[in-house]
């Protein structure tokens, strides 16, 4: 982390997981016990259904609710998806866009790059993501494939509108199987996304930009992660599903800094 050039950012991923009612639960428990420091910015990118409940819970605190995907269009006969000025009008602060899952069902560069437009002209914070799988690593093609794919997400954002962008870096290997990738080999793929951040803008824009390491961070491993200097805040699946655990990860964010 960085704080004195960019923000903390600590944000929960449910994927396909919690109803409203259950929302509504777990927001209760969490407000109950949210730290009071703002030592980072919260946010929580929830299912499309959860979000009213979400924005109703949290309206008073410090916590963004966030989308975990959207549709680049405006409007018009896209059926089941999701325009971002209807999840802006639902409250949400955030949009998770290109996660490795929704890749995986189709989802191109071109399409993750249409959305990031999309959410940055609707005053949403977009958390971009990339990552390499097993096989990428093995093969010694990380840091070109996380280049690309953060070339590709980014073209056409202009440099007034960069600092606005949150990159998530999350190996593909590292998603829900309890393998975290070590502080080190996370710190060297977030040092490099800053570098193509900075090549592709300036050094006052890549040291603005936050970028957040996801893929089985937890209670336990997030003090270690966040330490690292490249490493701004996390993106978090299975333990943000527990308050308990969430709340640790976010004490996790107030560490003193060398
Ligand atoms: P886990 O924390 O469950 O590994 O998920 C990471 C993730 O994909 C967050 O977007």
């Amino acid at each position: 982390m960085n704080r004195k050039y960019r923000k903390t950012v600590i944000a929960g991923n449910w994927k396909m997981n919690k109803t409203p009612t259950e929302t509504k639960e777990f927001m209760a428990a969490f407000k109950g016990m949210l730290p009071k420091g703002r030592w980072c910015d919260i946010a929580l990118c929830v299912p499309a259904v959860c979000i009213p409940a979400a924005v109703r819970a949290m309206r008073e605190t410090r916590v963004g609710i966030g989308a975990e995907n959207c549709n680049a269009n405006a409007s018009g006969a896209y059926t089941g998806e999701i325009a971002t000025n209807m999840l802006v009008d639902a409250g949400c602060k955030y949009v998770i866009i290109g996660h490795s899952e929704r890749r995986a069902m189709g989802e191109t560069d071109a399409d993750v790059n249409a959305k990031v437009l999309a959410a940055l002209e609707a005053g949403l914070t977009p958390i971009m993501c990339c990552g390499e799988s097993l096989e990428q690593r093995e093969a010694g093609i990380t840091e070109e494939w996380i280049t690309m794919q953060i070339k590709l997400g980014l073209q056409n954002v202009t440099e007034d509108k960069i600092r606005k962008v949150v990159i998530a870096y999350e190996p593909i290997w590292a998603i829900g199987t309890g393998r975290t990738a070590t502080p080190e080999q996370a710190q060297e793929v977030c040092e490099s996304i800053r570098a193509v951040v900075r090549k592709l803008y300036s050094s006052k824009n890549a040291r603005a930009v936050s970028i957040l390491y996801g893929g089985s961070m937890n209670e336990k491993n997030a003090y270690e992660l966040l330490a690292q200097p490249d490493i701004d805040g996390g993106l978090i699946g299975g333990a943000s599903l527990v308050p308990e655990k969430f709340v640790q990860i976010i004490e996790a964010a107030n560490q003193p800094i060398v």
